[in-house]
């Protein structure tokens, strides 16, 4: 056997104790901090404040000030925030708003719940992120909004579509659901547009133990408005001046997001930690991997990798009980209620994205010999 082969063979040998490796482990983020997640719900349940209570205020002004923005607006899911951040912008019905065809639905849902017209722009071959010049092509006299997703955690060129937005009097909006702590040119994500709107899905870089989200702004009249809209419309109690619906974040919810908060960006670092031991380690194989720009400093929400054969890959991450993902296996137009968005082949780099990827674990816990074993099982299929 070559040497090359057989170091790689041997270290496979001697890692068998590693496996099963999960894909996101929540337990060993949440061991640590469950006395002082205990503590902050205990506080919430003693003052029997679990809708709008002082909780909720607590962890706006923190998350605001982490964003180093003005507001932060608690709301009851990341669709949410998307949904009460555009109505609240004034889009909705005849309104045209562009976005990417490689996001979680909840994008292109938000959007239609609005009333509005998802348009969709294909992405950069690069970052994989949305592509000022494809947006530009889309502009249309109805777009009212540019939604950038920061997929995976990695900061889209701001610079490029707030230049574009500017050009062209419309809003830039953003979907932040997976940069929490993210920056672009040193500013956090949050605070470079008219709005952003963060999800706290429980495995997201910030997670609640339940559903969750926020619109970051600086902007107070819409920041206001979105108050209103997550409370059935109020702007003062009982007057009822926009229909709004049940949007608000629960206070248990923004209690344990207050504790986790603190240690977000340590987290943050181990996520880029684990990121980087990728990198390094499939350089110059067929695994491609999504290129930040320069001025973005990345939070890896999840580590995707695009390659060939991703059927193979995935065979081998199962027999290897190595947990994985896949985000998103079709593009938003690839599935059934978005199929009037695009034909097949219209957005050829988003789609060859969607059908050769796989997520690989991710989670700032992940030890470093764990990662050098998956790296052992996906450079084993290069040999
Ligand atoms: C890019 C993106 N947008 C929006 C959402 C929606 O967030 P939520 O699940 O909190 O509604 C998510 C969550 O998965 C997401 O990843």
């Amino acid at each position: 056997m070559e040497s090359s082969k057989l170091l790689c063979y041997t270290s496979l040998v001697m890692r068998t104790h590693t496996p099963p490796i999960p894909f996101l482990d929540l337990t060993a983020q949440n061991a640590p901090l469950r006395e002082e997640i205990d503590a902050a719900m205990k506080e919430v349940i003693d003052r029997n404040a679990f809708v709008l209570g002082p909780a909720l205020v607590s962890f706006e002004t923190a998350f605001a000030a982490y964003c180093e923005a003005h507001h932060a607006v608690g709301v009851s899911s990341g669709t949410t925030a998307l949904q009460l951040m555009m109505q609240a912008a004034g889009i909705g019905p005849g309104d045209e708003v562009i976005t990417v065809p490689n996001t979680f639905i909840a994008t292109v849902e938000a959007i239609a719940a609005t009333g509005a017209t998802p348009v969709l722009a294909d992405v950069d071959p690069k970052t994989w992120l949305m592509d000022p010049a494809a947006v530009e092509a889309k502009i249309s006299s109805r777009t009212k909004a540019i939604l950038p997703v920061h997929l995976y955690g990695i900061p889209c060129d701001l610079d490029a579509l707030r230049s574009l937005a500017d050009t062209h009097g419309v809003l830039l909006l953003e979907d932040a659901a997976q940069a929490h702590g993210a920056r672009w040119d040193g500013s956090r994500i949050g605070n470079g547009s008219t709005a952003c709107a963060f999800s706290f899905y429980p495995g997201k870089n910030l997670g609640a133990m339940g559903d969750g989200g926020a619109v970051v702004t600086n902007d107070p009249d819409l920041a206001a408005r979105v108050e209103a809209l997550r409370h059935h419309g109020q702007l003062e109690k009982n007057t009822h001046s926009l229909v709004g619906t049940t949007g608000r974040l629960d206070s248990l919810q923004a209690a344990v997001l207050e504790v986790k908060l603190a240690h977000l960006d340590e987290w943050n670092d181990g996520r880029r930690r684990v990121a980087q031991r990728y990198r390094e380690r499939l350089a110059g194989s067929r695994y491609r991997m999504p290129e930040p720009l320069p001025q973005a400093e990345p939070v890896y929400h999840l580590f995707v990798v695009h390659h060939p054969e991703v059927e193979k890959v995935r065979d081998a991450l199962r027999e290897a009980r190595i947990g994985h993902g896949s985000h998103y296996p079709l593009a938003v137009h690839e599935q059934p209620a978005f199929a009037h968005l695009g034909k097949k082949g219209e957005f050829p780099v988003a789609e060859d994205i969607c059908h050769h990827i796989v997520s690989l674990p991710m989670y700032a816990e992940l030890d470093l010999d764990s990662v050098d074993f998956v790296c052992d099982v996906l450079l084993k299929l290069e040999s």
